[in-house]
């Protein structure tokens, strides 16, 4: 996936980094674009995958919509240009000073996730004389069968109004002067591949949408969340999700009445493939059953395998830019970081060509969830981040 990129060039930047492959991100945008175009979908970015001031603005400049989880994502999205029309802001625990924050802003909507939350929204607009614009999040109990930890939509979660307890939450949210109820919300967990899956979800949505209609609520919006996957075993076979079969499934499946919009708020398959980490091998500890490749990266920079021991390619970029011939001979390793836990590790069991202090290793498809996940545990300082634009 660098194969365009100049090594040399690359080899100068201090380590740990992230490259961002702006191209790639531009090229994923614009094919996203087309497809969602084809029928009219709305869709918006989740800022929680990556907060790259450059990346936001490319993003912004695009003409996407943002879907924040924090009051803090919410000024971010409107410092980088978004409108505040199209800012939607999802989360189960919004604080009075983040509400107060959106409301002021003249969000476009709050996604709720419980009735008390649209009783102290309803409360806070009241006391400043103004309305909000809510979507209730529903849980719509469809296992998104991906990992757990990002697994949203059963009833087990956090996430979501109940479908038992929406009648309560409907009779109620009628007698709420200063809310104004405009749609439906739903987000099912993330890292979905499988079509069958959102297939399933049209058709709850379908049922959900009639009866809220049956209720007498005529809503615009209708906001089907994301968690489009990508492929993280091939990203250069893959850099650009297949956005066709993504929007195709939702146009074939969700029955949409009379005057609503649908939207999308998609994170990783926006972001994840333009993202590489580099990092630089410190030591090779040769074990009696395996090989450590300590390097300069860890959980500090990329959380995803210590967190849910996920799977991101890895290649040796000093060993395939510089020879013409790379070593036939490969070794398996596990890649390891610096940090003092056991679980601090970026692959396992990684097959490469024979492997050296100093090479630079690529650990891809981390646009998504990787910075914007970064802590500084064991006072470890940032990674910087280089821009395929400035090489
Ligand atoms: N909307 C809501 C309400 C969400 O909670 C999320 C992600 C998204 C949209 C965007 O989902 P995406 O299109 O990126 O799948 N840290 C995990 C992923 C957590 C996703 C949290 N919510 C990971 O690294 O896999």
């Amino acid at each position: 996936m660098l194969r365009n990129i100049d090594f040399q060039k690359l080899n100068k930047n201090p380590t740990p980094f992230y490259f961002y492959d702006l191209d790639l991100l531009r090229a994923t945008i614009k094919e996203l674009k087309s497809e969602a175009q084809k029928y009219q979908f709305k869709v918006h970015y989740a800022l929680k995958a990556n907060t790259d001031d450059r990346v936001l603005d490319i993003v912004s400049n695009e003409g996407l919509g943002a879907d924040c989880v924090s009051g803090n994502e919410v000024k971010k999205a409107l410092e980088h240009n978004f409108r505040a029309g199209d800012v939607f802001y999802a989360g189960v625990g919004k604080t009075d000073t983040e509400i107060l924050t959106g409301i002021k802003a003249g969000i476009g909507c709050f996604n709720c996730e419980s009735l008390q939350e649209i009783t102290v929204i309803n409360e806070i607009a009241t006391k400043i004389n103004k309305t909000a614009r809510i979507a209730l999040r529903i849980n719509p109990h469809v296992d998104s069968k991906s990992h757990s930890y990002i697994t949203t939509g059963i009833e087990e979660n956090k996430f979501g109004i109940q479908l038992w307890e929406l009648d309560e939450v409907l009779s109620v949210v009628r007698t709420l002067k200063n809310i104004k109820l405009t749609g439906l919300h739903f987000h099912i967990g993330s890292q979905i591949t499988n079509m069958d899956i959102f297939k399933e979800l049209c058709i709850k949505v379908n049922k959900i949408n009639e009866r809220v209609a049956g209720e007498g609520f005529e809503l615009s919006l209708l906001n089907l969340g994301g968690g489009f996957g990508i492929d993280y075993e091939d990203p250069a076979e893959n850099p650009v999700p297949d956005f066709k079969s993504f929007f195709g499934t939702f146009n074939k499946y969700l029955k949409v009445r009379t005057g609503q919009n649908v939207y999308f708020e998609l994170g990783r398959s926006v972001v994840a493939q333009m993202g590489t980490l580099i990092a630089k091998v410190l030591y090779i500890k040769k074990g009696r059953s395996k090989n450590f490749a300590v390097v300069d990266a860890g959980m500090t920079e990329l959380i995803r395998p210590a967190l849910y021991n996920s799977v991101h390619k890895i290649e040796n970029l000093s060993i395939n830019g510089q020879e013409e011939n790379p070593s036939e001979i490969y070794s398996t390793y596990d890649i390891v970081g610096p940090v003092c836990e056991t679980t601090d590790f970026l692959g396992k069991g990684v097959s490469l060509p024979v492997t050296y202090r100093g090479d630079l290793l690529a650990v891809y498809s981390v646009g998504a969830y990787g910075q914007s996940m970064a802590s500084n545990y064991n006072l470890r300082e940032k990674a910087g981040v280089v821009y395929s634009d400035d090489l």
